[in-house]
């Protein structure tokens, strides 16, 4: 009785383990280290952030501080803890007085106190004829490298689904006050 149980149970453990080793469907398939993209966008935004005397052009407003600084200005220790909220002008190339092509919203936070860096999440909106939706970015944004990589996570309209990777670059910056980034879009996930 026992032994029979027993050579019953090494049976099925032979069965389900030897099916499960030459299941194909289990191994996942190879992936190519770096797939091409699908889509790959270019755009520059700017960011002009309200110091107290910019109200007609401000972009961008802080909205928290740590208690040892406030909302005019960015506080000391690489801004740590400060929160900004922007809309800021889409172009297509770098000059922020050529004609958006749509607007960049969200925030970011400065997440670190002994170097500068920062959280980003924010979306493109688009309404143009060139594109209708948005994307969405999230991710670290390390801002003293020269580049740094974020996650596109999602999208709309004519970006429905979509994700993949937006390699940020400080364009040019004005003391706190203006910064420009160019946005290389790589997307490989498109509907
Ligand atoms: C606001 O924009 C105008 C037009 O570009 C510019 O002449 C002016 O210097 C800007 N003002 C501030 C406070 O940045
Ligand atoms: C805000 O903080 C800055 C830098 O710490 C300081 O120079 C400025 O006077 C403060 N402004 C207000 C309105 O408290
Ligand atoms: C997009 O633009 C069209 C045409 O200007 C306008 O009718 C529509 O309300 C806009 N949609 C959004 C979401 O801004
Ligand atoms: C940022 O730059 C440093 C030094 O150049 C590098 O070690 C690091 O990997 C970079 N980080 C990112 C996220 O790009």
């Amino acid at each position: 009785m026992e032994s029979k149980s027993l050579a019953s149970t090494l049976f099925l453990f032979f069965l389900l383990f030897g099916t499960l080793a030459a299941s194909p469907t289990l191994k996942s398939k190879p992936h190519p280290r770096h797939p091409l993209p699908c889509k790959r966008l270019v755009f520059y935004f700017h960011d002009i952030v309200y110091n107290g005397k910019n109200s007609k052009n401000a972009t961008a407003a802080i909205v928290g501080s740590p208690a040892w600084g406030n909302k005019t200005i960015l506080a000391g220790k690489s801004h740590f803890g400060n929160v900004v909220v922007f809309d800021d002008p889409i172009t297509l190339d770098n000059n922020l007085h050529s004609t958006p092509v749509g607007r960049a919203q969200g925030f970011y936070l400065y997440d670190k106190k002994d170097i500068f860096t920062a959280w980003l999440g924010f979306s493109f909106v688009f309404n143009s004829t060139q594109h209708k939706g948005s994307i969405n970015f999230a991710g670290a944004d390390p801002l003293m490298n020269k580049t740094r990589d974020i996650s596109v996570i999602g999208g709309t309209g004519d970006f429905f689904m979509t994700r993949g990777i937006a390699t940020l670059m400080t364009d040019a910056f004005e003391g706190e006050v203006y910064f420009r980034l160019k946005v290389d879009i790589k997307l490989y996930e498109c509907w």
